[in-house]
């Protein structure tokens, strides 16, 4: 089949029309089949919803899939993360979707047929988390765009990789973002992209959608971190504090979820919750973007 060399580290890497292509073929749930095509997952973190989301998706597109699982690999013989990436690309995969603990470099990637996504890397970025996120919000508005959208995140945005796209991807589409979080979870510089604020007393205005995050203790050294209870405390998502906000305001959170932490089980399951929505988008929006960067326009 027709191959193409792309790289997807970034919602950056994304021009405003492949986010409308993208979108449009979310919407429409309408996708070519890919039957020649392979998609490869090579998850290096734990993960239920993106590597699945990807397989499904490629069901969806009648794609062959393969996964690669780090416990049975040879990395337990020493493989480096470069070695076994290398490897992988020269198998050929028409698509490699890879989730790590270090950020991507598309410069380190040695391939000239393989369309890589990130599925997640470091403190960096989560694109497609990001792009079914937006997604989710402009179905639940019957929206083109985020115009006018007061967005809030609030927790670890200094380590959430899905902020940090959601930051970027909310105010290309016109969202005003802001970031709430403990002192010591927030972001040495927004880059003029949000306001960032420590506490919900400091909210300049109503929201229309709030975005909670977990607390990445794996990236968090010891001795840094508040304790769940004083986090539950100033900044955990209660029916309360829910109540506080607009009564039209929408939750979103990505997943995994610590109930009882960041945000309440009734919170999760209330009527203006969209986290399911957010999953269900996951497929179709990775399907979409799957079938943009195989078939579509000329990638970066
Ligand atoms: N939102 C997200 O990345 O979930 P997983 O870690 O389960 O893939």
């Amino acid at each position: 089949m027709a191959q193409r060399c792309s790289i997807l580290t970034s919602v950056d890497d994304l021009s405003d029309g492949d986010i409308s292509s993208i979108f449009f073929h979310a919407r429409s749930q309408e996708f070519n089949e890919y039957k020649e095509a392979v998609l490869m997952t090579a998850f290096f973190e734990p993960s239920t919803r993106t590597r699945l989301s990807f397989e499904m998706a490629a069901h969806r597109l009648g794609m062959g899939i393969s996964t690669f699982t780090q416990a049975t690999s040879s990395q337990q013989k020493g493989e480096t993360f470069r070695d076994t990436i290398d490897n992988l690309l020269a198998m050929g995969p028409d698509v490699l979707v890879i989730r790590s603990s270090q950020s991507l470099e598309p410069k380190n990637f040695h391939t000239h047929t393989s369309i890589i996504i990130n599925g997640g890397d470091g403190v960096h970025e989560h694109p497609t988390q990001a792009l079914a996120d937006c997604f989710t919000l402009l179905s639940y508005w019957r929206l083109d765009n985020l115009q006018g959208k007061k967005i809030l995140l609030v927790g670890d945005v200094a380590h959430s990789r899905v902020a940090h796209s959601n930051t970027r991807l909310m105010k290309r589409l016109g969202a005003e973002v802001i970031l709430l979080a403990p002192r010591q979870l927030q972001l040495q510089d927004t880059m003029g992209q949000a306001l960032q604020v420590e506490s919900y007393k400091q909210l300049p205005c109503d929201v229309d959608a709030v975005m909670c995050l977990r607390i990445q203790k794996e990236r968090i050294q010891e001795g840094c971190l508040m304790s769940d209870a004083d986090y539950r405390k100033d900044f955990g998502l209660s029916l309360d504090r829910f109540s506080t906000l607009s009564d039209q305001c929408v939750v979103l959170h990505p997943g995994p979820m610590n109930v009882g932490i960041e945000i309440e089980r009734d919170i999760a399951l209330h009527e203006r919750s969209l986290i399911l929505e957010q999953v269900r988008h996951g497929v179709v929006i990775r399907a979409a973007l799957m079938s943009h960067m195989l078939w579509g326009k000329r990638w970066l």
